[in-house]
């Protein structure tokens, strides 16, 4: 590659800059690398997300597609330089004060968008905001509060006074229910955070995969061609699975299935098979498919990519344990078979069947980070985004013959995960890596390696029938499902035990049989994202709620409050839910809205059909329920809490925040248990050699589980504290006053007390693991120790002439038990609901053909609707100040509701997500409408 290097000026941040560079390169890298300015972000490196979006002569642009060339006399704004902007300093406090950032790595390029938009005017509207910020994207906030936060800025800096103010204590004086800012937001919009991409150690080596290009091979390296491959394009060395002790790894240890650099064998497009490793400029070099050319000899085999052909009598087998293609199989059976006794009279029965599509998470932020050998230490330290810290660690060590203490992993700042962040990705291969050469070893993955390796939600091909007995109940319900689970475990067995737990909805069903099956093939692997297969589930069974409550002449909302679950119900499982349980308390606080939405919708109906119009609008309401937690398996958290001989509380917080706010959330509980204000925290993240196993970043546990953890283990600090100061009353209030500490009229000066190995005067611990009851093989148990409900409608415009949808209205309501902050808990549910629009209406991800952010669609700022909130807090008594989880129960009743309207607005059942316009003309002109359009077009 020719390069013209030339020395450049320009104008960054205010600062005169000089510097020598290849014209040609991206001013994002210029940026970052030559700069140290890492709070511009690479999400694509083509122009799609925009999280590198910064400022050029005032204008926005995406830094990674333009040549540093082009800027030369230019003046450069990024996010470093907004604290000294009097536009830019308003907006980040905006975005702190109203919670718009959550992952925090599109903050940056949204910040500089807007900064654009008011540097041209203060006088703005909503839509103006949406305009000027359509160009970046953002996975965690569904857009809405960022839009509230860049009217707030401008509303302030017009004089007006703020809004939106965070409250350090409710009015109870608890931090327990106080909407505080986020711990981490002041380093998110600085661009301060240090995601995995943004820490390259010194004297670092670079690492790029080699991935195959077939979906199922056999291949051998042309180990002849290594050497000279390596000496022609001045690399150090290659990692192949040779490198790699034990290369196996999966989420559960009994499954290890998954080789971190494949052997012999290809089961998936995109597989690695190979790295290379040498400098940056080296490796940024090297043309991968050349690499592969000469370095492999691969032997193509028929690849299994649906269900179908897995299933077929002549299939071939996709790991050799698993005979018939199934990996595992999950049944719940309540009071199954039916039979001539238990078989009530049935009024009606109705039936579907429904597919969906492959999910890509789409998180901003590419996996990324870097590896560390200590051969003095025998120490091996990985950096890199992750939601699992503790199962990473025991997985490396695992595959590297160390001991657990041996493997130190700290999780950078992580910029989206939804589950995808879940499984191992580049950590066993820069481990090796780094191990084989003794050097510090770094790998960012490029966009599309990150959408090709990594795990998908699992598509799901399912039929349910619903029967009714001659009073209008639910009789029974059954359920079949598959699911696409790739070549590898991974989540596979979470998915085909959580869905029949869950397939029957949140309602009374007396009789249910619910049955899956995760089907290997050689397509993406499916792993975990954000419900384990529960949205894909709950489509069908709402949609089959809809349809009964039409056929029995019932509005759709007063149906599922007649038939939802309640406390003291028994559910599929044989569970008892003796508390919190609220979806009727969820359905009601939605009518009123309902009510109103319904009557205008037929309003507006009306008028068009009378005016000849080809829109139509709808309404459709959802329901769903959510198990917190691992489901079934032990599901603990341990957390420390320690008080310094300065007087600061130092917890230690192994919750990894993933963006859904657990460096925050986790402090309030702490303070609440502790009872010292959050004023007097600090706190270490997560670190598995700092912090305790706080357990994974998913299922929707922190809240409760590590919530729990962080609650006893303030309470437990307390007893000690009150103790050291000499105060037997178990209530009174402990002050802290610089290193002095004070109950009563008892003090204890802190300075003066010895230190343990943390370098605290005195500690709490706290240990929580949800009591659950393993399922039998009926599925009978209980599976988790509490449920998280919810209810949401969606309001929508379908355009009958062209098959488009725009989406209105959301609202939705949700039973979190206690909202700990309710500001995060509200940006969880924005975010949920947005993922829920693109599992709806958009995402469809296709190995090898979508593996970017311009082909896979994801919901922009245009495409979110005003969304309304409302906290339904019924109290769980094992929860943490009753607090249960929303993360996952964000996301699940979006799309069946955006279904329901689409059948209330059309009439037409689509029984295929996403219902792109394409599919709802079909569906809506019949079969043959590809052949009237091409008539209409030859005419
Ligand atoms: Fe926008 Fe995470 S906060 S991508």
């Amino acid at each position: 590659m020719s390069e013209l290097i030339a020395p450049i000026f320009f104008q960054v941040n205010g600062k005169a800059t000089a510097i020598q560079a290849n014209l040609g390169n991206r001013l994002s890298e210029t940026l970052r690398d030559e700069l140290g300015l890492t709070g511009t972000k690479i999400g694509c490196h083509a122009g799609d997300c925009g999280a590198c979006t910064v400022l050029i002569n005032g204008e926005q642009a995406c830094a990674c597609i333009v040549p540093v060339g082009q800027v030369v006399g230019c003046t450069i704004m990024t996010v470093e330089g907004l604290a000294n902007d009097d536009l830019g300093a308003a907006l980040q406090k905006a975005f702190v004060d109203v919670g718009a950032a959550q992952c925090g790595i599109c903050t940056p390029g949204m910040l500089m968008a807007a900064r654009d938009l008011l540097g041209k005017t203060l006088l703005i509207t909503e839509q103006a905001v949406a305009d000027a910020l359509g160009g970046v994207l953002c996975r965690c906030t569904g857009y809405r509060l960022i839009i509230q936060a860049v009217l707030e800025a401008a509303s302030r800096l017009r004089g007006a006074a703020p809004t939106s103010v965070p409250v350090a204590f409710d009015r109870l004086g608890s931090p327990v229910g106080a909407r505080v800012n986020r711990f981490d937001a002041a380093a998110k919009v600085s661009g301060a955070e240090k995601f995995g991409a943004d820490f390259v150690p010194s004297d670092c080596l670079e690492l790029r995969i080699l991935r195959s290009p077939f979906a199922h091979a056999k291949f051998t390296v042309n180990r002849a061609a290594v050497a000279d491959f390596l000496k022609d394009n001045g690399l150090v060395t290659i990692i192949s699975a040779d490198d790699i002790p034990s290369n196996a790894f999966a989420i559960f240890a009994d499954m290890r299935d998954q080789p971190a650099l494949a052997q012999g064998e290809v089961r998936l497009l995109g597989e690695a098979v190979l790295a290379l490793v040498g400098s940056k400029q080296a490796i940024d070099a090297i043309d991968p498919l050349e690499a592969i050319k000469k370095l492999f000899q691969f032997e193509p085999l028929p690849a299994q990519l649906s269900m179908d052909e897995s299933l077929s009598a002549d299939a071939s087998v996709v790991q050799s344990k698993f005979a018939d293609n199934v990996l595992c199989r999950g049944r719940v059976a309540k009071n199954w078979p039916l039979d001539a006794n238990t078989n009530p009279k049935s009024g009606l029965t109705l039936s579907a069947n429904m597919t969906t599509q492959h999910v890509e998470h789409a998180y901003i932020e590419p996996e990324a980070g870097y590896a560390v050998w200590s051969n003095t230490d025998k120490l091996l330290t990985i950096f890199a985004c992750t939601q699992t810290p503790y199962m990473d660690r025991d997985e490396l060590a695992n595959m590297f013959a160390l001991a657990p203490t041996q493997v130190r992993i700290i999780p950078s700042a992580v910029g989206g995960g939804f589950g995808g962040k879940l499984d191992l990705s580049l950590q066993p291969i820069i481990a090796a890596a780094a191990i084989k050469t003794g050097r510090a070893v770094r790998c960012v993955f490029h966009r599309p390696e990150s959408m090709l390796s990594t795990t998908k939600r699992h598509p799901a091909r399912m039929s349910a029938t619903i029967a009714l007995d001659a009073l209008g109940n639910i009789a029974s319900y059954k359920f079949e499902g598959d699911f696409n689970t790739g070549p590898y475990a991974s989540w596979g067995p979470t998915v085909a035990n959580r869905v029949p737990i869950h397939a029957c909805g949140p309602y009374r069903v007396p009789h249910v049989l619910a049955q899956t099956r995760a089907v290997l093939t050689h397509n993406s692997i499916g792993g975990a994202f954000r419900g384990f297969g529960v949205p894909q589930s709950t489509l069908i069974n709402e949609r089959l709620m809809d349809e009964a409550a039409a056929a029995l002449g019932k509005d759709a909302l007063d149906f599922r409050f007649e038939q939802a679950i309640r406390a003291g119900d028994t559910t599929a499982t044989g569970q008892v839910l003796s508390a919190s349980v609220g979806l009727r308390p969820c359905l009601a606080a939605l009518k009123p809205a309902w009510l109103l939405a319904k009557h205008s919708v037929d309003d507006f109906n009306k008028q068009a059909v009378a005016n000849a119009s080809a829109l139509r609008r709808g309404v459709g309401v959802a329901s769903m329920w959510y198990g917190i937690g691992n489901t079934v398996i032990a599901n603990p958290s341990t957390m420390r809490v320690g008080l310094k001989p300065n007087g600061r509380v130092m917890l230690y917080n192994g919750a990894v925040d993933i963006g859904q706010g657990t460096y925050t959330i986790m402090p309030q509980i702490c303070s609440q248990g502790l009872g010292l204000g959050l004023e007097h925290f600090d706190q270490i993240r997560a670190d598995t050699h700092l912090t305790l196993d706080a357990g994974k970043s998913s299922a929707s546990r922190q809240t409760f589980v590590s919530g729990n953890a962080a609650r006893l283990a303030g309470e437990a600090l307390r007893e000690k504290l009150l103790a050291v100061v000499g105060v037997t009353q178990n209530s009174a209030q402990l002050v802290l006053n610089g290193n002095v500490l004070s109950a009563g009229d008892k003090r204890i000066d802190l300075s003066t007390l010895a230190i343990d190995d943390h370098g605290d005067v005195a500690f709490g611990e706290g240990y929580f693991n949800p009591p659950t009851i393993a399922l039998d093989a009926d599925g009978q148990g209980v599976p988790y120790a509490t449920y998280g409900f919810a209810a949401q409608f969606c309001e929508l415009e379908v355009d009958l002439g062209l098959g488009t949808v725009k989406l209105i209205a959301i609202h939705a309501a949700h039973d979190v038990g206690r909202a700990i902050n309710p500001t995060q808990v509200e940006g969880q549910i924005h975010g949920g609901i947005a993922q829920g629009i693109g599992l709806a209406l958009m995402e469809d991800y296709r190995a090898g053909k979508t593996d970017n952010l311009h082909d896979y669609l994801i919901p922009t700022i245009g495409d979110v609707p005003p969304i309304t909130c409302h906290l339904i807090e019924d109290h769980e008594p094992l929860g943490p100040y009753g607090a249960k989880g929303v993360g996952e129960p964000a996301l699940v009743a979006t799309a069946p509701a955006i279904l329901n309207a689409i059948a209330y607005a059309t009439g037409v059942r689509m029984d295929c997500v996403p219902v792109t316009p394409d599919r709802l003309y079909a569906a809506i002109h019949g079969a043959n409408y590809r052949e009237q359009a091409l008539e209409q077009n030859r005419m």
